[in-house]
């Protein structure tokens, strides 16, 4: 799409020169819209947004869209040098790290999907951009194409966030979700999403968690004014899921989901991200394939949903380009970035003090009395059953697998309790331990 030449825009138009770091899966869609709207754009901003340099690794490297040979160079630095704003879409952390601090110092703003950067060094570009006046905005690192570091940076920054629940990682969600739905192994799962594109070839950032965990602490760090990186967040990854455990919660009325967590607790806030069972009215529970989404608990807004694609080219290019509009519009104001103060600097508490609820599967002797002793346990350390299942185990003769999930709970008494019940000589194993989650 062309559209005709603005009827606001004249050979006045002043020029705001945009250097794109990266041309892969996103940042060739952000370019494809950059070429092809420019007009409309202009129309929208103010400003002509005119690319004026692309930096990648390989020139020669076949590209999801078609590019002008002579953007493309090897030399981010002068791309960066050249622009008025600057686009990170190549990832990692160094030289990335390196090369959006040589933007930001030098008064340059800087969108970015980096995730992995911003929960690394995020408070050193925030500094940076504040010393300088820049912008540094990234709306795309949490969540792909779902509006939220914007809502919670601005709209609720007169509220008070109180807990945020997020699914937050497509690839993990599909493939929970391909167990869920077909009772899928988690490898078969997992190689269905290579398959179709979501998984990477090297997949260990999406299953161990670390991807959700990044986005947990940037989305953190602006919903309770802190400063968080990735090492602040609890990380369990989906890896141990088995087909056994998602069809027992299937049974039991739950879905397995990896959930993104940030939530007061105490005097601080607890940030981590767990595969949990949520109940499958949940508002989350409903959220299927590989999209993401996320609840957001507020003083006075009250419960808001957040929901769409997490991922992908297309719908993370949006989130990219809203940015870029948004810095260009303040560019032509000559308006300062709007510098971001930890200011609450709420601690990152552990997991020992956060109330939650477990379930626990254990494979027990089928003998008199043993149900006598696991209670006796769960009530030396003050944790209450909510409910218990029984079934004979099909692996072992003359054992029986027992599932119980808890009452709400100090996680650290509920941990003490699996200790004690792993010595039991009556409990031959702890099967799988997931927490629950209650709620809306
Ligand atoms: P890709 O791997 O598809 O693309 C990376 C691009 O960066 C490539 O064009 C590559 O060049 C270039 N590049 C990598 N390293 C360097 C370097 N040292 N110097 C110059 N260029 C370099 O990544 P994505 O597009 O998937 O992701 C980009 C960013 O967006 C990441 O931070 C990611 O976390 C984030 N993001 C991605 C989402 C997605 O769905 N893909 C969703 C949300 C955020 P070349 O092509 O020559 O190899
Ligand atoms: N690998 C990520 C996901 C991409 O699966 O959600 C978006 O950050």
């Amino acid at each position: 799409m062309n559209p005709s030449p603005s009827t606001h825009e004249t050979s006045e138009t002043p020029v705001l020169r945009v250097g794109l770091l990266g041309a892969g899966t996103v940042g060739s869609q952000v370019a494809r819209v950059l070429l092809t709207q420019a007009d409309e754009l202009a129309q929208r901003t103010g400003v002509r947004l005119e690319l004026s340099g692309i930096a990648v690794r390989d020139v020669t490297a076949p590209r999801d869209v078609e590019l002008p040979r002579e953007l493309l160079t090897t030399d981010a630095d002068a791309v960066i040098d050249a622009a008025d704003v600057v686009v990170e879409l190549t990832g990692g952390i160094e030289p990335t790290r390196t090369r959006v601090l040589r933007a930001l110092n030098a008064g340059t703003s800087v969108i970015t999907g980096n995730k992995a950067l911003l929960a690394e060094s995020g408070r050193e570009l925030h500094d940076a951009a504040a010393a300088s006046g820049a912008q540094l905005s990234y709306e795309a690192a949490v969540a792909g194409a779902i509006p939220i570091v914007r809502p919670m940076r601005d709209s609720l920054a007169g509220d008070s966030v109180n807990r945020f629940l997020g699914i937050m990682n497509g690839t993990t969600n599909f493939i929970l979700d391909q167990m869920d739905s077909t009772g899928a192994a988690f490898d078969d799962a997992l190689a269905q999403a290579q398959e179709l594109g979501y998984a990477e070839a090297d997949p260990t950032a999406d299953v161990e968690g670390h991807d959700a965990a990044a986005k947990t602490a940037v989305l953190a760090s602006l919903a309770f004014h802190s400063s968080y990186t990735i090492a602040d967040v609890h990380c369990e990854g989906i890896t141990g899921v088995t087909a056994e455990d998602v069809a027992a919660a299937k049974e039991a009325g739950y879905v397995i989901k990896l959930l993104s967590v940030g939530e007061r607790c105490g005097d601080g806030v607890n940030l981590r991200v767990q595969p949990v069972m949520i109940p499958r009215e949940h508002v989350l529970g409903g959220v299927r394939g590989a999209y993401n989404a996320v609840f957001v608990e507020a003083e006075n807004a009250g419960s808001l949903m957040f929901y769409g694609q997490g991922a992908g080219g297309d719908p993370t290019a949006s989130a990219v380009l809203g940015d870029l509009v948004s810095a260009a519009r303040a560019i032509a104001l000559g308006a300062r970035g709007i510098p971001l103060e930890p200011y609450a600097a709420l601690p990152a508490v552990s997991m020992d003090d956060v109330t939650t609820r477990l379930s626990v599967t254990l494979a027990v002797n089928d003998r008199l009395g043993v149900l006598a002793r696991l209670a006796q346990v769960f009530a030396d350390h003050g944790v209450s059953i909510s409910t218990m299942q029984q079934s004979e185990d099909p692996r072992v003769n003359e054992t029986s697998l027992l599932r119980l999930v808890t009452h709400t709970g100090r996680h650290a008494s509920l941990v003490a309790t699996v200790d004690a019940l792993r010595e039991l000589p009556v409990v031959r194993d702890i099967v799988s331990v997931t927490p629950v989650e209650a709620g809306e």
